[in-house]
């Protein structure tokens, strides 16, 4: 689980110059609470999402499957933002009151986490050579295509021994 930091909320407020009232920040910003769910295999991440979204306090709002549409850098995940009921407590009223909070929940393969990671790395880092900008960015699409390949060749090879609902 991760919350934004403070930072990087505003760094977003002026990037998207969104009007700074807590109703247009909660409309805009759908990720300042984020969960990460990395599976072994890429037919659970379809279970899972489909479990989670039939309980019936999860509000589907936005959907983004960069598995069968990765993005230009090479990069897969499923991405589900949703709207769910956080209970705050209102210590002078004794109660608690209900609200509804907007969390991005990202769903992966160990092998996309792993190549997400690395590429975050390149991105966030500074002193990278020109010269070598194209060659790491072309190289790490590849490791993505490649990962991929063996997501798929893995998730074969549990499709023929099956699955025991135990482990
Ligand atoms: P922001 O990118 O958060 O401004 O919003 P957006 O609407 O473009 O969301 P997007 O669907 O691109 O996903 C946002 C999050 O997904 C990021 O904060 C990263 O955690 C992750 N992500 C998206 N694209 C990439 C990528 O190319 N590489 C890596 N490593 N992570 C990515
Ligand atoms: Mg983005």
């Amino acid at each position: 689980t991760r919350v934004k930091s403070y930072e990087s909320i505003l760094k977003k407020i002026r990037k998207k110059d969104i009007p700074i009232t807590m109703e247009a920040i909660e409309e805009n910003i759908k990720d300042i609470a984020g969960v990460r769910v990395i599976c072994s295999f890429q037919d659970d991440i379809y279970a899972l999402e489909e479990s989670f979204l039939k309980q019936d306090d999860i509000e589907l709002i936005e959907r983004k499957d960069y598995i069968k549409n990765p993005k230009p850098s090479g990069y897969r995940s499923l991405h589900l933002i949703v709207q769910v009921p956080i209970f705050l407590e209102v210590p002078i009223f004794l109660e608690h009151k209900k609200k509804m909070m907007k969390v991005e929940v990202q769903l992966r393969t160990i092998a996309m986490d792993f190549w997400a990671s690395l590429e975050h790395k390149m991105r966030y880092k500074k002193d990278i050579p020109e010269s070598q900008v194209k060659f790491l960015q072309e190289e790490l699409y590849d490791c993505a295509e490649q990962s991929a390949k063996l997501d798929e060749r893995m998730q074969g090879i549990r499709d023929v021994i099956g699955w025991n609902k135990n482990e």
